[in-house]
């Protein structure tokens, strides 16, 4: 396991880190898990990522041309709720297109992460199929955010020509969510997505 760098100012984050969560997990607590309660949530987030001196490429390497991205975690509870991340990734590297089966909610601290955002056509009723079709793009940069019902479906795509430097949030640990479904929207197919692995802690 490949510990991050710890820099002069890791008590200051860790201290913004706690508050942000804290108050995560309490709109999540007051509101549950609704649109508004998501837009108070990235709200939050965005307020944290406008700390980019916290956040800063010595603790935080952005990853080598071979891996693509890195997903550090910056915070998550023992039953592993309320996972927070930072996500960088190289210019080019795209997700495809998935759900969470969690909510979630990212903010931009650098570079650009574009967001494209599905909707699913067919009614799941057969095994291995699924069609969707792009509905909206979003391009998240410095002190933007977006959010995420457990069944929305995005795609992610890094589209400066440096790497993004985004928080990811979610209401599970992505190691701890073995049923998300991606998507191949020329195939008109799904099959699982794997839980993530390879996060840096
Ligand atoms: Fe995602």
């Amino acid at each position: 396991m490949v510990q991050a760098q710890q820099s002069p100012n890791a008590a200051a984050r860790t201290h913004a880190v706690t508050e942000a969560v804290n108050k995560v997990r309490q709109i999540e607590g007051e509101h549950g898990v609704t649109r508004e309660a998501l837009e108070r949530i990235r709200t939050v987030l965005i307020e944290l990522a406008r700390h980019k001196d916290l956040f800063p490429e010595s603790d935080y390497p952005s990853p080598s041309e071979q891996e693509r991205s890195l997903m550090y975690l910056l915070s998550e509870d023992p039953d592993h709720r309320f996972a927070l991340y930072l996500s960088t990734g190289v210019p080019g590297r795209a997700s495809p297109p998935h759900n969470h089966t969690t909510w979630a909610a990212i903010a931009g601290i650098d570079g650009e992460e574009e967001n494209r955002v599905y909707e699913r056509v067919d009614d799941g009723s057969v095994p291995g199929k699924g069609e969707i079709r792009e509905v909206r793009r979003v391009v998240l940069r410095a002190g933007d955010g977006v959010a995420f019902l457990p069944n929305d479906i995005h795609s992610i795509h890094v589209v400066s020509p440096t790497p993004t430097r985004h928080l990811h949030m979610y209401g599970m640990s992505v190691e701890h969510l073995p049923n998300r479904i991606e998507f191949d929207m020329e195939a008109g197919t799904c099959k699982v997505f794997p839980a993530s692995r390879g996060i840096r802690k």
